[in-house]
């Protein structure tokens, strides 16, 4: 963040008078609600967090940061978590908020992190920003051999933000009581995401990522992958080839169906050969991290969030998915056992874990299915059924699952607008099979 942005004191101060007024604002809200009949106290209970909601982003608005970072991740949940559709819609907004750092402040940081004049280290350099977001700004720019490359300079003190940050948010979810999850798995997502966000805070760490997925798709013609530029790079300046191609939302105007759905698969593929082949996930999958060629090429952008699997958990997963396909219940609740995603014996429990993973597995089943036409209504379907599912304490998220769920979740929004048809179960078998295969050691490579 620019160096005109809050310290730190005053950081905590608003995200800590964020917390009370919203900690404060449900007991509020409780003591009322017991004077009112059901419908009145549902809408009251609505309309509460909508207020706290706007609360949060005109708060993590102004903060950039992890906050808005991790904010946004919940906003993303929020649409499958059947909350308030209001709520969705609000914190919605913070996507559209970071504000640009000012130029002077960019040209700052380069220059101390590369520690020579900006006009040395490059030939040309766009003061206007390409991209704003909560943790970093990218900027194009030319090296002195003319490539043309993507500068991204990580925000002013925007590391010593993020335990603060995230502190204040699980005060605001689990004094929000949103979703009544015990605590110990509140704990562990949030640890997963400040691994995550770490990582992500480390742009030498990124370029480690970058190098990695040149190793496996370098020489792939279905995707390209920025080459990295080491001289240029430093924890907190990230120097990359500039890709060239269209974002999602004018390679939708312009392509043709065949292009799309060269895209589409492009993107399907990928998914599932990075979790269970690389078990390397690439795994932000946000509309502005793809370019797109007009025959339907994927450009691969922004390597921050990388998520790793162990094998043996990858197979276990593999095992859970491949037996819902297959109708086998007794499978299915044996392998989510395994990949901690069920402590208990109610039967109530089993029913509606059976009951997700059967519905989820329907478009797979489904031969050709068509992600994105009018009869694809699968995330309705499963929205009253994950409402279900949240009220049995025990039935958890797997840490590991965050990731690759966020980003399953991701991709299918984007297939959903390129209109994508192919046999998913196919696809799934096929990768699937691959990691049990591996961890079962019946492969060498
Ligand atoms: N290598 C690149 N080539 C072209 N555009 C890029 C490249 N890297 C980033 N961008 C543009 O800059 C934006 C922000 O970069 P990104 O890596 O996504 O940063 P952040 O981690 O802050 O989201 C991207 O959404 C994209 O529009
Ligand atoms: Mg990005």
């Amino acid at each position: 963040m620019s160096k005109r942005s809050p310290s730190r004191i005053s950081r905590l101060a608003r995200l800590g008078g964020l917390t009370g007024r919203i900690s404060s604002s449900y007991i509020g809200g409780r003591v009322r609600a017991a004077f009112r009949g059901r419908e009145q106290r549902k809408e009251a209970l609505d309309r509460l967090h909508v207020d706290n909601a706007e609360l949060v982003v005109e708060t993590l608005g102004r903060l950039k940061g992890a906050a808005m970072k991790v904010g946004q991740s919940m906003a993303m949940a929020a649409q499958t978590l059947d909350l308030p559709e209001d709520v969705s819609k609000v914190l919605g907004q913070l996507h559209a908020k970071a504000e640009p750092v000012p130029f002077d402040d960019i040209r700052e940081s380069v220059e101390a992190e590369l520690e020579k004049p900006l006009e040395d280290a490059f030939a040309a350099f766009e003061p206007r920003p390409i991209g704003t977001a909560s943790l970093g700004q990218a900027h194009a720019a030319r090296l002195p051999d003319g490539t043309d490359v993507v500068v991204k300079v990580l925000h002013y003190g925007v590391e010593r933000s993020v335990d603060t940050d995230l502190l204040a948010l699980k005060t605001v979810f689990l004094g929000s009581r949103m979703l009544r999850r015990e605590r110990a798995e509140v704990d562990a997502a949030f640890d997963e995401v400040r691994d995550r966000l770490s990582e992500e805070l480390d742009y030498l760490q990124e370029a480690a990522n970058i190098a990695t997925f040149q190793q496996i798709y370098g020489q792939d013609p279905r995707v390209h992958i920025p080459r990295v530029h080491p001289h240029w790079c430093t924890e907190r300046v990230l120097t990359m080839d500039r890709m060239v191609g269209e974002p999602l939302d004018t390679f939708l105007e312009q392509a043709t169906p065949a292009a799309r759905q060269r895209a589409g698969v492009t993107l399907a593929n990928l998914y599932y050969e990075m979790a269970f082949r690389h078990r390397t996930l690439h795994a932000d999958p946000h509309p502005g991290n793809y370019l797109f060629d007009p025959e339907g090429h994927v450009s691969l952008l922004d390597f921050g969030c990388v998520k790793r699997f162990d094998e043996f958990w990858i197979a276990n997963y593999a095992h859970a998915a491949l037996s819902a396909l297959d109708g086998d219940r007794e499978g299915l609740l044996e392998y989510v056992r395994r990949i901690d995603g069920w402590h208990g014996n109610r039967p109530g429990a089993a029913d509606v874990l059976w009951h997700f993973a059967d519905t989820l597995s329907q478009p797979y089943r489904a031969g050709q299915y068509t992600i994105g036409d009018h009869q694809d209504s699968i995330i309705d379907r499963l929205k009253p059924i994950i409402a279900e599912m949240v009220r049995y304490p025990e039935l958890t998220i797997p840490r590991d699952i965050i990731y690759l769920h966020r980003s399953l979740g991701g991709l299918y929004a984007i297939a959903r607008r390129l209109v994508v048809t192919s046999d998913w179960g196919a696809l799934l078998r096929k990768h699937a099979s691959y990691a049990i295969a591996r961890a079962e050691g019946r492969l060498s490579a």
